[in-house]
């Protein structure tokens, strides 16, 4: 990808958040009793948090100001038909409905389809789409293309294989595919991106047959820059263009908006079926909210109106986009396999690789998270076995993940970059001891998503006689 490095953040700080790394006894104690969870650390325990990036951005000025404009009327206030307007804008559908996240949105959108018994396809399900087809006895199933696994530093190893995925559409047909989902960027496969080519074919494919089409855009301007650099023809298109003419692909569209929407919270459906959205206004009602409000206050729409604007700003996306680099080859350097390219969001260590001496069964991913805590008081996120593995409640099959990743995603606008060269002196200092590094078993666990509240132990850990 040709660089135009911005000289440094494209913007200044206003107000700031003290951050305190706690000493190193504390820090042992503080992921003892979170169960080796990191979920389950408080956030003032935590030096630099990379758990995730979403919820996390830090605001405008502009955002704030629009803050104090939230109309708080009960239906039809002017911050929703402010939200809406840029919604329409940029999405290209006839209708939005507001929801508290995207999770809410997936829940609304699997409430109202028939997906009992049937097919979910994805490039690749996010574990809460996962989660919420099979909440609905739903069958999710993934076709990451073949580069998704490669070794080589490709530009779009985020889309869907078209071969397996129209094959699999003949072998099924329309009647057991009630939906067709595309993840941009792909957060799953290490936050790659989707090209515009590769939507169009799969956009080609539903229409032929009939299948309706929705697009999981919680990452959709870095998506959206990533064509801008890579893909040729769109290097002159301002990203705002070049995102209408990918959403005109679809049907409909499910958004996080506590991503690429620079916001605190929020999501949104959009789409273009008078029927559906008649179907969701009416159940939205008794679970989320009003549909001029979904779970949101005013503020909250007018923050995102405002949001969704900001983040198509190719100066804020170009910093963006290389402080993710930037921090992966530092990564590298100290000697850390990762997912090349580096995506929009985060970088994914190859925690398979990087600890061949722990086995998936014992997720060397979860090993590699709890000592970033407690060599340097950051926190990551495995997205491993841990997260994607587990019992399939359709099969009763024991699922293991293709691989062992640890995700340190880059909240949007909160650190500098000498925040990332901290974490890549602990990275440093992580890597000549990497053979002590051990692995964990589960003590409990729920049935779905059971990264985010179980309990781990080390697995070597001897039991207490009892009595
Ligand atoms: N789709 C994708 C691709 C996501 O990454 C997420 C959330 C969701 C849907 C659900 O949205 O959190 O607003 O309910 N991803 C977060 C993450 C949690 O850390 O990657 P939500």
């Amino acid at each position: 990808m040709k660089r135009t490095r911005q000289p440094a953040e494209p913007y200044r700080i206003k107000s700031v958040e003290p951050i305190k790394l706690l000493p190193r006894h504390l820090r042992e104690e503080k992921i003892i009793q979170a169960n080796y969870n990191v979920f389950k650390l408080d956030a003032p325990d935590i030096y630099i948090d990379l758990l995730t990036d979403s919820g996390t951005s830090a605001m405008s000025i502009k955002q704030w100001a629009a803050l104090m404009l939230g109309d708080e009327s009960y239906a039809g206030s002017t911050s929703f038909r402010n939200f809406e307007r840029v919604v329409k804008d940029i999405f290209r559908k006839e209708y939005v409905i507001p929801c508290h996240q995207g999770r809410a949105a997936e829940h609304l959108l699997f409430s109202v389809l028939d997906t009992k018994g049937k097919y979910v396809l994805n490039n690749t399900h996010f574990d809460t789409t996962k989660g919420n087809t099979q909440h609905k006895q739903g069958i999710p199933v993934d076709f990451p293309c073949a580069e998704s696994m490669s070794a080589e530093p490709l530009p779009f190893k985020g889309n869907m294989d078209i071969e397996k995925f129209e094959q699999f559409v003949a072998e099924h047909g329309a009647g057991k595919i009630p939906l067709v989902l595309m993840t941009i960027t792909n957060n799953s496969v290490g936050g790659q991106p989707v090209s515009m080519k590769n939507i169009k074919e799969v956009s080609e494919i539903c229409y032929r047959n009939k299948l309706p089409f929705f697009i999981d855009s919680a990452r959709f301007a870095e998506n959206c820059f990533f064509i801008k650099k890579n893909e040729a023809g769109y290097a002159q298109k301002p990203i705002k263009e070049i995102a209408q003419e990918l959403f005109k692909q679809c049907d409909g569209v499910l958004m996080s908006a506590k991503k690429d929407g620079l916001a605190n919270i929020g999501g949104f459906l959009a789409l273009n079926d008078e029927k559906l959205y008649q179907q969701l206004t009416e159940l939205m009602v008794i679970i989320e909210g009003f549909p001029t409000y979904g779970g949101l206050a005013g503020r909250d729409m007018e923050i995102l109106a405002v949001g969704l604007e900001e983040v198509l700003d190719y100066d804020y996306l170009d910093f963006r986009v290389d402080q993710v680099r930037y921090f992966g080859e530092k990564l590298i350097e100290k000697g850390m396999p990762i997912v090349e390219p580096t995506g929009g969001n985060a970088v994914f260590i190859d925690a398979g690789k990087f600890l061949p001496h722990i086995p998936a069964e014992q997720f060397p991913g979860q090993s590699l998270a709890v000592e970033f805590y407690r060599e340097g008081g950051i926190r990551s996120a495995e997205i491993g076995s841990l997260m994607l593995g587990g019992i399939d409640p359709n099969t009763g099959e024991n699922l293991m993940a293709a691989r062992e990743l640890v995700r340190l995603a880059l909240p949007r606008r909160v650190y500098t970059n000498s925040h990332f060269d901290y974490v890549a002196e602990v990275a440093d200092r992580i890597v000549s001891n990497k053979e002590h590094l051990k692995g964990y078993k589960i003590k409990r666990a729920p049935e779905i998503l059971r990264h985010f509240t179980c309990d781990l132990q080390p697995a070597e850990a001897v039991m207490s006689p009892v009595g």
